[in-house]
């Protein structure tokens, strides 16, 4: 018998209670096949809790999530509920006390998936993405004063670690050897002259520890162009936290939608869970209508399993994915005409026929 995976399930708000089940279906089939045990609990974590409750989570969550191997997770946010609380109160709260300091999305091409980029293809657009997850921009250490009178004012102040900096580099050249050997670091120095000065020299450092991978660095303004005329040249993107997050929108763009980009928010030590999301939010406008695409959820199931050392699980849920776009088992963001619960299905079905 194998092994047995605690993980808290967290739909979330939103399009959450649709994908979040999809997920669950296809690694209950992987499970199944591959003879690994999920035990499995859901957490009602979310804006929807925070309005029963008045906060995003229960007082003893992060206590009880800890005994947890991963958690399977959504997203937060509604329209009615103030929207600078849910990464405050949840998403950053995870990702800080849980050290998931590496947010690894990966972007790529599926078959039967067209490109908005007309003149690329699976071989053009296949990389990842490694935002810095902990600290940065989003530390949320700042201050509005006088905000209702003329001389008002606001600040929010980025902070940059060494140790930060050194850990999330470290990683990238790791991950970049089991790639194409190559890290882009995406910067903006030229203007952020102490902040991101900083962060180009603690990484140039780490890069030395790593002759054999190719680096080099890039401004942020010329990294989104690149994105869309040349995705071709990059392998391994290491970037901040604000960049990384709005890269990786990008990124789910040129795949073809928002809905195909899966993540890992990622402990790289196992001291703590990992929590796996899609690159996405709640999707409020489309959310209960079974339209939603679940492969950025899926995929992040596939992420999850590989970092719980399942990777064969992994491959096949990723096999699966690939099996579908290919069919043209499209959700609506794709042109295509198929529900949430549909291109789950076929997921499933893959994994369920294939020996
Ligand atoms: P969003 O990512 O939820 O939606 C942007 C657009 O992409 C929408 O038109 C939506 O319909 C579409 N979309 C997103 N996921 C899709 C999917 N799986 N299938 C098909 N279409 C999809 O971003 P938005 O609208 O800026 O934010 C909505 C809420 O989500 C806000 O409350 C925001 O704060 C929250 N949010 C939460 C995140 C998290 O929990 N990690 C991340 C980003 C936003
Ligand atoms: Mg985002």
């Amino acid at each position: 018998m194998g092994k047995t995976y605690k993980i808290a399930v967290v739909n979330g708000d939103g399009i959450g209670a649709e994908i979040v089940p999809a997920g669950v279906s296809v690694l209950d089939a992987v499970a199944n096949k591959y003879g690994f045990k999920l035990d499995k609990q859901e957490f009602p974590f979310g804006a929807g809790y925070f309005k029963e409750h008045g906060k995003f989570m229960s007082d003893d969550a992060l206590e009880t999530l800890k005994e947890f191997d991963a958690i399977f997770f959504g997203a937060v946010g509604l329209p009615e509920v103030d929207d600078t609380l849910p990464a405050r109160d949840y998403t950053f709260r995870v990702r800080t006390s849980f050290e998931q300091y590496v947010n690894y999305r990966p972007v790529k091409l599926f078959p039967g998936v067209e490109s908005p980029l007309r003149y690329k293809t699976e071989k053009d657009i296949d990389f990842v993405v490694v935002r810095e997850n902990n600290e940065g921009e989003f530390v949320q250490s700042g201050k509005i004063m006088h905000g209702d009178k003329p001389g008002g004012m606001a600040m929010d102040t980025s902070i940059f670690t060494r140790f930060g900096i050194e850990r999330i580099a470290h990683y990238s050249f790791k991950l970049a050897r089991k790639r194409n050997s190559k890290v882009t670091n995406v910067t903006k120095s030229n203007t952020l002259i102490n902040s991101l000065a900083y962060w180009d020299r603690v990484i140039a450092e780490v890069a030395q520890e790593y002759p054999d991978v190719e680096y080099s660095k890039m401004y942020i303004d010329n990294a989104s162009a690149s994105f869309v005329l040349r995705p071709e040249i990059f392998d391994v993107i290491l970037t901040t936290n604000l960049f990384g997050d709005i890269l990786s929108d990008l990124g789910g763009a040129i795949m073809g939608s928002l809905g195909l980009g899966g993540s890992g928010n990622i402990n790289p030590e196992k001291d703590f869970p990992s929590m796996f999301e899609p690159i996405h939010g709640s999707a409020p406008d489309i959310a209960g209508q079974n339209i939603a695409n679940p492969i950025g959820q899926i995929w992040s199931a596939a992420i999850m399993l590989d970092h719980l050392g399942e990777t064969e699980a992994a491959k096949e849920i990723m096999a699966g994915i690939g099996a579908t776009t290919s069919k043209g088992n499209l959700t609506k963001d794709l042109r295509g005409t198929a529900s949430t619960s549909e291109v789950a299905e076929s997921v499933v079905q893959f994994i369920n026929v294939t020996k």
